[in-house]
């Protein structure tokens, strides 16, 4: 049993994250949110609530100490901002494990016509900077983390995904949320797979100019 601490645990992934944890594995949860009336169906002898802010340093350490991994399903916003405090909070509280959402296009990898269209559609001022540069900032950490690049999300109700490594171009132009949940639940159960680098995921056979749903 390792206790698994999640940060915006109210988020889609994280939610499907934990029930297949809870359904996989004896592993406890702690769900770290800001909003904790969004949790509707919560298993009260598997998960506990810890209401805060990643940004506030001193809520995420109290909420950190005694875990055994982090998994951080944060976002859209901001996510640069957010780094450094997780770091230093992890530092503080003795973590060296951390999962990362992130997204596809933060190390320009998306090639041709859909490359293009991902990087107009990221809010390219905005969402995708910042997450370019959350993902240096973990990068240059000396966390065990591992980057989780998601293609284009959609909410199908299945599991099938490829992985691309972290110098390869991305594949294909969604992945289904519980997919991805797939994948964290698989690192958070072999916590030494794909450390210190970015995984990209997408659904096989999907490539194109865009998603199939735009
Ligand atoms: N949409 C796409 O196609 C796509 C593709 C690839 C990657 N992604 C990335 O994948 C991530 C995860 O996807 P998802 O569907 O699970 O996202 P989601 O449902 O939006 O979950 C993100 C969670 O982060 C929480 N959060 C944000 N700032 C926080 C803070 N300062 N402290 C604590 N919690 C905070 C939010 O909490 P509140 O509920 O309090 O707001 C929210 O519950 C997204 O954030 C996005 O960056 C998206």
């Amino acid at each position: 049993m390792r206790k698994v601490i999640i940060l915006g645990a109210a988020g889609h992934i994280a939610r499907l994250a934990a029930k297949q944890l809870i359904s996989e594995t004896d592993d406890q949860l702690t769900l770290f949110v800001r909003h904790p009336k969004k949790l509707t169906d919560v298993n009260e002898k598997r998960e506990t609530i810890v209401v805060g802010d990643v940004n506030n340093e001193t809520e995420l350490t109290a909420a950190l100490k005694g875990q055994d991994i982090v998994y951080a399903n944060l976002g859209p916003d901001n996510t640069d901002q957010m780094v450094p405090h997780i770091v230093k909070a992890m530092h503080t509280a003795g973590l060296k494990r951390l999962i990362w959402i992130s997204t596809l296009g933060v190390f320009n990898e998306v090639p041709g016509k859909f490359g293009e269209w991902n990087k107009q559609m990221l809010n390219p001022s905005g969402y995708l900077p910042t997450q370019s540069k959350a993902a240096e900032e973990i990068e240059a950490s000396d966390l065990d983390y591992t980057i989780v690049r998601p293609n284009w999300l959609t909410d199908k109700n299945e599991v099938d995904y490829e992985t691309t490594g972290r110098h390869d171009a991305m594949k294909g132009t969604e992945v289904s949320r519980q997919s991805v949940a797939d994948y964290v639940v698989k690192l958070l159960q072999n916590p030494t797979k794909d450390v210190r680098t970015s995984v990209g995921l997408n659904k096989p056979h999907t490539d194109g100019d865009k998603p199939s749903f735009y």
